[in-house]
């Protein structure tokens, strides 16, 4: 070390100078020893609560998750005859062992529903990496307003609202905790929410924290609530079949399904005559915006457009399998429906395979991709 840098050094000790990155010192603008110093877990602003001091009740999945345990784990969970009197009926449910989950009967609600108990230590542990490493973007109250979140469309999640699109459970329900595990580990491509490599222990705390973001009455307090599992596939029926796949994906995208009502379509005029037995095919080179297009972000509608598959990124994964479920389950709080119910599985399996084709042929390949967009609008 020559003299000059330890001049520098010294400077540096000597005014308490701290790092421009440091946001403890950035508070200010001009950092200080005076400041309490950056807690040790997370650096984040010397104001931000990190503790979380109540144990909480969020809403469990119902009948049908409590059976599966019973079976997954004997002894640990037990059917109470308890006989909770409602309307003059008896009911009876589920509760286990560890005291972590129960079912009780809320005589104001007239309601009887399941509960996840969460602990106070949980929500600190959750809290504290979610605070480290989610909050830029979705805020340090959960509301969506990170930092970073200014110029991000779409904009980062409102865990507050909460309103969920791409966890694979019926649009309809709330995600259970492992479809929420499961999006956070993978994240959605083309979007800033990236994957995350984080331990299941850690994820495991994050989801029970963001949970707890709902506010009294919504989300996981809303005891009429449904939480959901992630939509059941089955096996793919059209294994080792893939040229039928298409020709049956194709026909019921343009027929039963008219998913071009919103995306665009793929056939020629002809073939749209053929598929829907006589009707003559509009310009659907590509989609109208309309106005259930538009996701609602605390009042401002964000255009989100049905993607062109050919073009766009999808940003919950686009193999068959990724596909099938979120046609199946729809997209929460967007004009895209949920599936499952309305078709057959063996149709909804062919469209996976007919959206995942055109991905494959199309998407990235400017060549192929205008030969056959040019080729529809010729009508050839
Ligand atoms: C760099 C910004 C950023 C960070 C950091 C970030 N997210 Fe996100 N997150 C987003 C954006 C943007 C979306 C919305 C994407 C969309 O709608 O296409 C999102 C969406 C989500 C969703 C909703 C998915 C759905 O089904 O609707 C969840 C859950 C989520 N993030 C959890 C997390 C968790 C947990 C962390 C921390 C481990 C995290 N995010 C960190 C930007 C971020
Ligand atoms: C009423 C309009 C509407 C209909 C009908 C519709 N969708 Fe969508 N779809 C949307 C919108 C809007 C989005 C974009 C949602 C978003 O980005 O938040 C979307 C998104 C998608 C995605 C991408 C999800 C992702 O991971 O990014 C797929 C795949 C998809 N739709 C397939 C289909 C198929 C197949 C059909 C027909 C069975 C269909 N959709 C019918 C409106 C519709």
């Amino acid at each position: 070390m020559n003299t000059l840098t330890l001049v520098l050094a010294g400077a540096a000790l000597s005014t308490g100078l701290a790092f421009p990155s440091d946001p403890a010192s950035d508070e200010d603008g001009h950092g200080s020893a005076a400041l309490p110093p950056t807690p040790t877990h997370v650096r984040a602003p010397h104001d931000v609560v990190l503790e979380v001091t109540e144990d909480t009740w969020l809403k469990a999945p119902g009948e049908d998750w409590f059976e599966a345990q019973a079976e997954a784990q004997p002894g640990r969970f037990e059917y109470v005859e308890e006989l909770v009197e409602i309307d003059g009926d008896y009911e009876a449910g589920w509760r286990d062992n560890e005291g972590e989950f129960e079912y009780r009967y809320d005589p104001e609600e007239d309601e009887l529903a399941y509960w996840q108990f969460v602990s106070a230590e949980q929500l600190t542990r959750g809290r504290r990496d979610y605070v480290q490493f989610c909050a830029s973007c979705h805020g340090f109250d959960g509301a969506g307003y990170g930092r970073s979140a200014q110029h991000l469309r779409p904009p980062p999640r409102n865990f507050t609202k909460p309103a969920f699109k791409f966890s694979k459970v019926a649009s309809s329900q709330l995600p259970s905790d492992e479809a929420l595990v499961r999006l956070v580990k993978r994240g959605l491509d083309g979007t800033p929410m990236l994957p995350w490599a984080l331990s299941d222990e850690q994820l495991g705390d994050i989801v029970q924290y963001v949970k707890s973001l709902s506010p009294p009455g919504r989300g996981w307090r809303d005891i009429y609530a449904e939480v959901g599992q992630i939509v059941e596939s089955g096996d793919d029926p059209w294994a080792g079949r893939k040229a039928e796949a298409l020709e049956r994906g194709e026909e019921v995208y343009h027929g039963t399904a008219r998913c071009h009502s919103c995306h665009p379509g793929y056939v020629t005029p002809a073939r749209f005559t053929e598929i829907t037995g006589g009707e003559v095919r509009e310009d659907f080179t590509y989609p109208l915006a309309k106005a259930t297009d538009k996701y609602d972000v605390d009042g401002h509608p964000v255009l989100l457009l049905p993607p062109d598959f050919t073009w766009h990124d999808i940003r919950s994964g686009t193999t068959p399998l990724d596909l099938f479920e979120t046609i199946a389950s729809g997209i929460g709080g967007t004009a895209m429906p949920q599936w499952k119910g309305s078709l057959p599985d063996e149709d909804i399996w062919a469209m996976a395979h007919y959206v995942h084709d055109l991905i494959e042929n199309y998407k990235d390949k400017p060549v192929e991709r205008s030969r056959f967009m040019s080729g529809l609008r010729r009508g050839n």
